[in-house]
């Protein structure tokens, strides 16, 4: 050790890289982190899973006043926007968030290095001109805004922005147009679509949120027509032009055809995130990245440079927070000689709208074409307007459904869409990680009156006898 300054340095301080900082440092490893970002905590603490929230719970009350939700209630209001405030409640939770890591490196005695690091050897990194020597150096990078050509992004303007910029605009755009039918477009454009704007979503697919369920898909796109966004499916964005205050969009189908142009306040490009390596100087590391830009690693996070180890959404894999966060946890634990594992299997995702939708493990034309046995698989589904919660919450749409191997029953994906579908999608991943089946599930007992007893009357309907259809 006597010639290294760290057991472990860890480069980027978001999800991924402060957990496995602050459990190798747990571990009794001498731990740095670095990062140059002003605040700790990421993409996600700092301009993502955070500040989106915050925007789409406070805009979520807003638009139960608005659209005659309390109203039913008995609540009579006639919301007033206050979107200054909105914005003070967001960067309040941000600044608490990462204020709160600092505390956490203080308090495990992980050193944050304030700067951007780029490898000069296979065990060393230089951060604001000074070179640190480590046994273990974890990536945990991130990813940033895939550029779309000719649509050029400046979130100054507010006109052409990324998420971070449409997570700060300073006014409810007229028409706000997204570029993206994927978690991003969806949970921010029901932000502004429910501060007032008007919603268009041009998605190059014929539907939205690729890589869920096809019924989870097409459930969601109805819901959100209902609300009032409009989509445009099929159609790609060729280029944009700013025109005063205002862009104007080229559009084209996504087979070819005639173009047109579509004319918005704001738009928001949102087609994807690709993982952050440049600057990294990876090849004085001896190390290089897929066809997707990614470092790819071994079940054990290692890469393939001993004691250089990759976590998060600079690896392959969904670039989700808690995917980062259980990577980190399995990494710093690997390091120090113990047994991490992350079960990719089972990563639950969330998209965070109204109401919200949720998956874990397979969908069902995934589960059709891999199925294990010859008999296939089973489906139970049951609707949320049969869930007595929900429906009085006034909360008709969405449903459960629990997909399951014909044969061993073995639960093999949970969907959901329902208002806590984050929330409900929990259980699910603990059932699966514990090889439950839906029987399993089933005569479980689920406390009334909750919407998770729709998981129960699913895994029930794969059997055939829910009892509330
Ligand atoms: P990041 O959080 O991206 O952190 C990487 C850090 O590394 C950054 O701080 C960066 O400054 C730093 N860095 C980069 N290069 C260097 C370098 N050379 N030296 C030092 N530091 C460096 N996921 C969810 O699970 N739930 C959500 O609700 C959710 N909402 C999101 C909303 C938005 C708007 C966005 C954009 C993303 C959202 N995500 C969400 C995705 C989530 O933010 C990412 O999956 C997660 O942050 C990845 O964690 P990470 O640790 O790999 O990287
Ligand atoms: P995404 O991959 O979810 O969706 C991008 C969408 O854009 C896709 O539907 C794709 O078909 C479409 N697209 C691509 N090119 C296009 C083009 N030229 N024209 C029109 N449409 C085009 O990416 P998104 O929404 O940018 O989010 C990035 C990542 O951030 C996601 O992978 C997600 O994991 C993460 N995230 C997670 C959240 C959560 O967990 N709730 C919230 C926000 C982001």
């Amino acid at each position: 050790m006597a010639d290294y300054d760290y057991d472990v340095l860890v480069i980027g301080s978001g999800p991924g890289g402060y957990v496995a900082a602050i459990r190798a440092a747990q571990l009794g490893l001498k731990t740095a982190c670095a990062d140059g970002r002003a605040t700790l905590g990421g993409t996600c603490l700092n301009v993502g899973c955070i500040p989106s929230k915050a925007m789409l719970h406070a805009s979520e009350y807003f638009d139960a006043a608005a659209n005659g939700m309390m109203a039913k209630m008995g609540i009579d209001v006639t919301p007033k926007l206050n979107l200054p405030a909105m914005h003070a409640q967001r960067i309040d939770a941000v600044k608490g968030l990462t204020g709160g890591i600092e505390f956490l490196f203080k308090k495990n005695k992980v050193d944050w290095l304030k700067g951007y690091a780029a490898f000069t050897g296979k065990d060393s990194v230089e951060i604001a001109g000074k070179t640190y020597r480590a046994k273990n150096i974890i990536i945990a990078t991130g990813s940033s805004v895939t550029p779309l050509p000719g649509v050029d992004v400046d979130n100054d303007k507010q006109i052409i922005v990324d998420s971070t910029g449409a997570l700060e605009l300073a006014k409810v755009p007229d028409h706000m147009v997204v570029i993206g039918g994927g978690v991003i477009g969806l949970e921010l454009g029901s932000v502004w679509r429910r501060l007032g704007a008007k919603v268009t979503c041009v998605e190059f697919l014929d539907q939205i949120l690729p890589g869920m369920d096809a019924d989870i898909r097409k459930d969601a796109n109805r819901i959100f027509k209902k609300q009032g966004i409009e989509f445009k499916l099929k159609t790609k964005v060729t280029g944009a032009a700013v025109k005063g205050k205002k862009a104007v969009l080229t559009l084209e189908p996504a087979a070819g055809g005639d173009a047109e142009t579509l004319e918005a306040d704001v738009v928001l490009v949102s087609i994807g995130r690709r993982p952050n390596t440049d600057g990294l100087a990876l090849d004085k590391a001896g190390l290089s990245v897929n066809a997707r830009g990614q470092i790819e690693t071994g079940h054990d996070f290692g890469t393939q440079v001993p004691g250089i180890w990759a976590i998060g959404d600079v690896i392959p894999g969904p670039m989700l927070a808690h995917k980062a966060e259980d990577e980190g946890i399995a990494c710093a634990e690997n390091i120090a000689g113990q047994t991490g594992i992350v079960n990719h299997d089972v990563i639950p995702s969330v998209v965070y709208t109204w109401p919200e939708i949720a998956g874990v493990g397979l969908t069902e034309e995934q589960a059709r074409e891999r199925a294990q046995s010859p008999e296939g698989i089973k489906v139970g589904k049951f609707p949320m307007a049969g869930n007595s919660r929900a429906k009085t919450n006034h909360e008709p749409d969405g449903f459960v459904k629990i997909i399951a191997d014909a044969k061993t029953d073995r639960v093999l994906g949970v969907w959901c869409i329902a208002s806590v579908a984050g929330t409900m999608i929990a259980q699910a991943a603990q059932a699966m990680e514990f090889g439950a089946t839906s029987e399993d599930i089933a005569y479980t007992c689920h406390a009334h009156p909750t919407h998770s007893e729709a998981i129960k009357e699913a895994a029930m309907a794969v059997t055939g006898k829910p009892i509330h259809v």
